[in-house]
């Protein structure tokens, strides 16, 4: 899986430097192509001189060359990355990389990377069991970094504990396995709704929800990174479209996101289900705004929208993945259950108002995710972008 694939691997000044040149042969080997980005202080450790010729190309460290001005774009580098590496990752270089301090050429090629990252921290156990080297990889997890956790042993300071970084041969596997799961939704073509739907009363009110479009967003932009091929379907929301390949379509009524989907769906692998589509509109829409002229109570006369998770159910075929939330405020488990049931679904993503932290707006959520099988897998609440991957790393396991 890593042949022909272009790696980054940033080194910073640790002692587990050293390792690193097992890391470039073990990668080259694998047929990955690997271009090294090098820190001031990991230049300390190990010298370019080894890196370069195991890499057969310059080894990257300062923004242009002493010797004749070359630039070295970042962005550039970023851009060209399928991975990037970060291996041995210092407790400053996580706390920069979480923080944004672009000070060397490692840290702003991070920062343009467009590329999945994997950070394997290496330092003495003190300074990795730290709350603010704790906290650093929290934030670094919670960007959609993937974290290399460190192994137990001997450290440099002879001192014993958790700080010591994985191994070349386990470290050179989670890549592996990375780019053998995400090849599995490689140009697949995933739908996913998003967002909350209006249904309009008249030319100034509309009922709604306070669906935000995070979670779906999330969604949509996990699957583009894992190369998937992704039509998002949105509600009013005022989120920018993430990077990658997505095509958006905004809509805004129930019925406008049934057709928009009916539509995607024929060609579709996936379709996720996130929105929070209005149940029932308003069985007539005033042309000029409703007056408030009587006393009183008001009547609204409701007709039930299409449910277009029970529409796809019904069309799926068996190589179609149906995908669908629920939001439940009591008797979560069994709500969930039923949904999937009667909608046809092959995964129900459960989350609820009785979590704090969960549901509409916030940046966090706590889901569990319920299969066809039977099997429920309960989830710690996590950074929307880290449940997305969560919610893809269960479809690739039905997919492989
Ligand atoms: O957007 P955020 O602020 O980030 O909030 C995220 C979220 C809470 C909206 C999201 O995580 C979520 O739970 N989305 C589904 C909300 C919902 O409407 O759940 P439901 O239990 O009412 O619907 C069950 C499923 O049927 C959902 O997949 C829904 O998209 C689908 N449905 C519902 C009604 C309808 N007419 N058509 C549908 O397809």
């Amino acid at each position: 899986m890593l042949q022909g694939k272009k790696i980054i691997l940033g080194i910073t000044g640790s002692i587990a430097a050293y390792k690193s040149a097992l890391i470039v042969r073990g990668l080259i080997k694998k047929g990955a192509e690997v271009q090294v980005v090098i820190t001031p202080a990991g230049k300390e450790f190990i010298t370019p001189i080894t890196l370069s010729a195991l890499t057969s190309k310059p080894v990257i460290s300062d923004f242009f060359s002493n010797r004749d001005g070359t630039w070295n774009s970042h962005v550039d580098l970023g851009l060209w990355a399928d991975a990037v590496l970060i291996a041995p990752a210092t407790a400053s270089t996580i706390g920069k990389m979480a923080n944004g301090i672009a000070d060397n050429m490692l840290i702003t090629t991070y920062l343009s990377a467009k590329a999945p990252v994997f950070v394997a921290p290496a330092m003495d156990l003190d300074m990795f069991a730290h709350p603010s080297t704790q906290r650093n990889i929290e934030i670094l997890r919670s960007y959609g970094n993937h974290i290399i956790e460190p192994g137990e042993g001997e450290l440099a300071s002879h001192l014993i504990g958790k700080g010591r970084m994985e191994e070349p041969e386990a470290i050179i596997a989670v890549l592996e396995d990375f780019f053998t799961t995400s090849a599995l939704l490689q140009k697949k073509k995933i739908v996913i709704t998003a967002g909350p739907t209006y249904e309009k009363l008249d030319p100034v009110r509309f009922i709604g929800n306070y669906s935000s479009g995070k979670m779906g967003f999330a969604l949509a932009k996990v699957c583009a990174a894992h190369g998937a091929d992704v039509t998002l379907i949105a509600g009013p929301v005022s989120l920018p479209t993430p990077a990658g390949s997505i095509r958006r379509i905004d809509v805004e009524s129930a019925d406008q996101m049934y057709d928009a989907t009916m539509e995607c769906f024929r060609q579709a692998d996936v379709a996720i289900l996130c929105a929070a589509v209005a149940d029932y509109r308003p069985a007539t829409q005033q042309t000029t705004k409703i007056k408030r002229e009587q006393q009183g109570a008001m009547q609204l006369d409701l007709v039930p929208n299409k449910d277009i998770a029970a529409a796809l159910g019904a069309l799926k075929t068996a190589d179609q993945l149906l995908v669908g939330f629920a939001l439940e405020t009591a008797d979560g488990l069994q709500h969930a259950q039923g949904k999937m049931e009667r909608k046809n679904l092959d995964l129900i993503v459960l989350n609820s108002l009785e979590d704090a932290g969960a549901g509409f707006q916030c940046d966090t959520n706590k889901i569990t995710i319920l299969s066809r099988q039977g099997e429920q897998t309960v989830y710690p609440l996590k950074s929307k972008e880290q449940v997305a991957v969560d919610i893809i790393e269960k479809i690739e396991s039905i997919l492989c």
